[in-house]
């Protein structure tokens, strides 16, 4: 490999992946998470996909144009894999145990890893599953949801909405449509928690996490019911495959749609142009929603893949065994695109969901998560405004995921819908 790179100070260089070719720019740290779309031109100036450091001493290349990501999830499986047994730096042993890269790309026994006939068969168990979710019911659901969490804090007259919605809602959703009893779910919760926070007892977060999902999957094995949990046992997965692919949609759906609700709300507290017509109901919610997957995508960078033999895209040759990332958010920002950025409201030609083979088979359902939780924020809450000046909105950290550290909001306060249960 003709790469000439200087290993950071203090590091071992025999476990540290040399970087592929000409200079990987980072994609993770304080400037990338204050502004990600100043990184992502600076990328898009050097090509349609460059080297990049996907967090430290972890290197790969990022899909930076619109042309790009189509042309690598387009050719997904036959040039392009998912398989990270294919990332070089994994096998052997390079890349930091603690690394966030690591947690979000290593190989995992569920569909979201698998190529060709085990990823079909993987998939179709999910999208059968997910294709019987009643979308009124959700409605319903997601709506009773959101009154009980707008119960809590509507008498105070200010909340974090980050902290005490849009983060709980989604997960707690979830655990409805699995049909998951209430403790299995707090224990879920918990050990997701401790797994995310990646400290000392991670790993045995990780059992306690692997050993509630099986609970659950025998649960549903002896009593059956109306839920996604039952219908993935119904299209033949073992106790194994429950166990991962529950962990799969645990994290495929609730970080992003939790991220989105955020991203969402603040767009129409701070956007003039939403900020009144959507609180009046004269533009759709939905419109508003669409806008903010053009230019924040919850999931703005992943989709990692490895190349099969030989592949170049547009001149720029890529070097085998490294992972390829797809830049959801810099292709929607591709300047090359014909959508004007004025003409993006309620436009589904964005890359959120990603596309082809692994394209996130749940967008509609989160579209009525994302609606109704903003719904009902709206209804409920007279007089609703930031709580702090939009400067002090941050980012949350991390090149996978795209979410406010926190949305600090007042408003009138209000009597509960419900009595407190006792
Ligand atoms: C706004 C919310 C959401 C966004 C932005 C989103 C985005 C994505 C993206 C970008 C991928 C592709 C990942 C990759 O190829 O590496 C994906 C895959 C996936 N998503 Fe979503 N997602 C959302 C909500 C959901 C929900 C609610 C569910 C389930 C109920 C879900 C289930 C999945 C699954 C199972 C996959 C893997 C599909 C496969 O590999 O074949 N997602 N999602």
């Amino acid at each position: 490999m003709t790469t000439h790179h200087q290993p950071t100070a203090g590091h071992c260089p025999a476990h540290e992946q040399a970087p592929p070719p000409t200079g990987p720019i980072p994609i993770y740290g304080d400037a990338f998470t204050a502004d990600p779309h100043a990184t992502y031109r600076r990328l898009r100036a050097r090509g349609p996909i460059v080297p990049v450091e996907i967090s430290p001493r972890v290197y790969g290349y990022l899909a930076v144009t619109y042309r790009a990501a189509v042309y690598l999830l387009g050719n997904t499986p036959a040039r392009f894999v998912k398989d990270p047994q294919r990332w070089a730096a994994l096998r052997q042993g390079q890349v930091p145990a603690d690394s966030p890269a690591r947690m979000m790309m290593q190989p995992r026994d569920n569909a979201l890893w698998k190529d060709g006939p085990e990823h079909i068969r993987l998939r179709h168990a999910i999208t059968s599953a997910l294709a019987r979710v009643d979308t009124h019911a959700l409605a319903t659901t997601v709506a009773r949801i959101a009154d009980q969490l707008i119960d809590a804090f509507a008498p105070a007259g200010q909340a974090d909405l980050v902290a005490q919605y849009s983060d709980p809602l989604p997960m707690l959703t979830v655990f409805e449509l699995f049909g998951c009893p209430q403790e299995l779910g707090s224990r879920i919760v918990g050990a997701v928690t401790r797994v995310f926070d990646g400290g000392a007892d991670a790993s045995q977060a990780n059992a306690e996490l692997e050993d509630a999902c099986l609970e659950l999957t025998h649960l549903k094995r002896h009593r059956p019911g109306r839920d996604v949990a039952t219908h993935l046992i119904a299209a033949g997965l073992t106790d194994a495959e429950m166990v991962q692919t529950i962990l799969l949609l645990i994290g495929a759906a609730a970080p992003p749609t939790s991220n989105h609700i955020g991203n969402g709300l603040r767009r129409v507290l701070t956007d003039a142009r939403f900020a009144g017509s959507v609180r009046d109901g004269v533009r759709p919610l939905a419109d508003a929603l669409d806008e903010v997957l053009w230019d924040n995508p919850p999931v703005p960078n992943y989709s990692p893949l490895y190349a099969l033999g030989r592949q170049t895209f547009e001149g720029v040759y890529l070097e085998q065994g490294y992972p390829i990332l797809v830049s959801f958010a810099a292709a929607n920002g591709d300047p090359l695109l014909a959508v004007a950025p004025g003409a993006r409201a309620g436009n589904r030609g964005h890359l959120a969901f990603s596309a082809g083979v692994h394209a996130c088979p749940a967008p509609d359902l989160a579209r009525i998560i994302a609606e109704t939780a903003l719904e009902r924020i709206l209804d409920r809450l007279a007089g609703f405004d930031l709580d702090v000046p939009e400067t002090e909105l941050h980012n949350r950290p991390g090149t996978f995921l795209a979410g406010l550290t926190g949305l600090p909001v007042r408003f009138q306060p209000s009597t509960r819908l419900r009595p407190v249960e006792r």
